[in-house]
């Protein structure tokens, strides 16, 4: 049997094809665009990730026998609003995780209503890339848009939607709407009144490793697949990310470089922090996690590369930078705001420390730097909880640098395991579809049986006590310079 899983990225929809062995067969992803139309926001249109996870499913499928082909999972950019209008229409652009224009409802929030309300209704407070205050936007600037919502989803959950005819979705990604009851996985009634929608404009909650249902008519001749295909509810990609890194086990700890850049970490216990600095969400094995999250992480990368140094060979620039623990200039990375640790949509990224005689390499290392600062940030608020973290397990497209792995392990001062499969979402979306499919028990039997660490990659003393004094200079630079912004 074929199992196939799909990653709803931001920069594009990653394909993977799996057999039941857990032997990816085939990958491939498609790009789409993304569109900034006005400072702080961010958009991208729901009919391109469907248009081109359906090219994808069919070119990843064309060569095997489609008769084999078992089920179907997502793992999808969290966050994001999609709201459909009664013939099904989308109303408007998505509003994506990393949009920051929700500050005023996001204030209302936490202010007014007060953030121990807001996180004793959902276990976490608002934040301006999260589902409902995106909704109070809508309903305070597009009334006439907000009066016609008959359906409301998160981005993965449109496409299982297209597929399926279900207006699903499951624990892991409800958890980041904050109109959602992690504790008890259901929607929470005070959020659905404060934000003045109703439950029935919400999806059925399934848990990632359920089936939905199965491909409609429709789909399934589009596709070439039998509609006997099972479509599998799946998680959010840092859920379905932990799932592909085998992240399950209490206190185990992932790392993605991907446009976002996470910390995740596996909780067998429901858990809150007084000042909400950690997200904390539902797993997608039935379990809990807690998560960090930066807005720029490989993108500050890309960006740096692509659209300041004008070339997409990251591997020749990065062959330039020989020596770590010792770059005075610093990058910070805040080039869409900042969720974990600073929570300011208005935040910008900077370099500081040049001199005359400051090269590109080191610039190009500062970039790959901050990225990991600000990822230890968030491995620090962690710590500060009494969780040790001296392993993660790293995934997403920044992974494949073995340079940026190093680095991570010096400055965090961690063991960073490699796995077989880099396409960590798309990977754990297959495997959520095998178990939805009963191939296995549980997600856990899954991941033990399929996901293997290929390398360790071990910290070095000499390099970890260079970045301990480098990391603590970075700290003292965003509160220097926030007032600028
Ligand atoms: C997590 C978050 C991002 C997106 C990126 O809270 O906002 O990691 O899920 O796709």
């Amino acid at each position: 049997m074929y199992y196939i899983g799909v990653d709803l990225g931001t920069s594009s929809v990653k394909l993977v094809l799996m057999e039941n062995t857990g032997k990816i067969v085939n990958v491939l992803s498609k790009e789409y665009p993304i569109s900034f139309p006005k400072p702080l926001w961010s958009e991208q249109n729901p009919t391109d990730w469907y248009e081109q996870a359906v090219v994808g499913i069919k070119e990843l499928t064309k060569d095997i026998d489609k008769t084999q082909v078992g089920g179907i999972s997502f793992g999808g950019q969290m966050h994001g609003l999609v709201i459909l209008d009664e013939n099904d229409e989308v109303l408007r652009p998505a509003i994506l995780w990393n949009d920051g224009r929700t500050q005023k409802e996001c204030d209302y929030l936490n202010k007014t209503v007060g953030q121990e309300k807001i996180s004793a209704y959902t276990g976490n407070m608002a934040f301006p890339g999260f589902t409902a205050p995106k909704l109070l936007w809508v309903k305070e600037n597009e009334p006439e848009i907000f009066a016609k919502i008959k359906k409301i989803m998160l981005p993965k959950d449109y496409l299982i939607y297209k597929l399926s005819g279900v207006h699903a979705t499951d624990v892991s990604d409800a958890s980041g709407m904050l109109l959602f009851d992690v504790a008890h996985r259901c929607w929470s009634k005070e959020m659905i009144d404060l934000v003045g929608i109703k439950e029935e404009q919400l999806a059925k909650v399934f848990e990632s490793y359920e089936v939905v249902g199965t491909l409609t008519k429709e789909i399934a001749n589009e596709l070439g697949l039998p509609e006997s295909v099972k479509v599998v509810a799946g998680a959010g990609d840092n859920a379905a990310g932990a799932v592909g890194t085998g992240t399950l086990k209490h206190g185990m700890c992932s790392v993605s470089l991907g446009t976002s850049g996470t910390v995740f970490i596996a909780s067998d216990e429901y858990a809150v922090d007084a000042k909400n600095s950690l997200h904390s969400f539902d797993h997608a094995n039935g379990k809990y996690h807690f998560l960090g999250c930066m807005l720029s992480a490989a993108s500050a990368n890309r960006w740096w590369m692509e659209n300041i140094l004008g070339t997409s060979d990251h591997g020749a620039e990065q062959a330039k930078i020989t020596e770590l623990g010792e770059n005075h200039v610093f990058f910070l990375p805040y080039l869409s705001g900042e969720r974990t640790p600073h929570n300011n949509p208005y935040a910008k990224g900077a370099f500081i420390g040049m001199t005359m005689d400051t090269t590109r390499a080191q610039m190009t290392q500062a970039v790959l730097e901050g990225v990991s600062y600000g990822l230890r940030d968030a491995v620090e608020i962690a710590r500060s909880f009494g969780i040790k973290i001296d392993r993660i397990r790293i995934t997403g497209g920044g992974a494949k640098s073995k340079l940026w792995c190093k680095m991570m392990a010096n400055i965090m001062n961690v063991t960073v395991d490699k796995v077989a499969c880099e396409e960590g979402p798309g990977y754990g979306a297959a495997i959520l579809a095998a178990v939805g499919c009963g191939e296995f028990a549980t997600v856990e039997e899954a991941a033990d049986k399929l996901v293997k660490v290929t390398e360790s990659i071990e910290p070095t003393k000499e390099i970890v006590d260079k970045y301990e004094v480098l990391y603590q200079k970075f700290r003292t630079l965003y509160p220097a310079v926030k007032d600028v912004y």
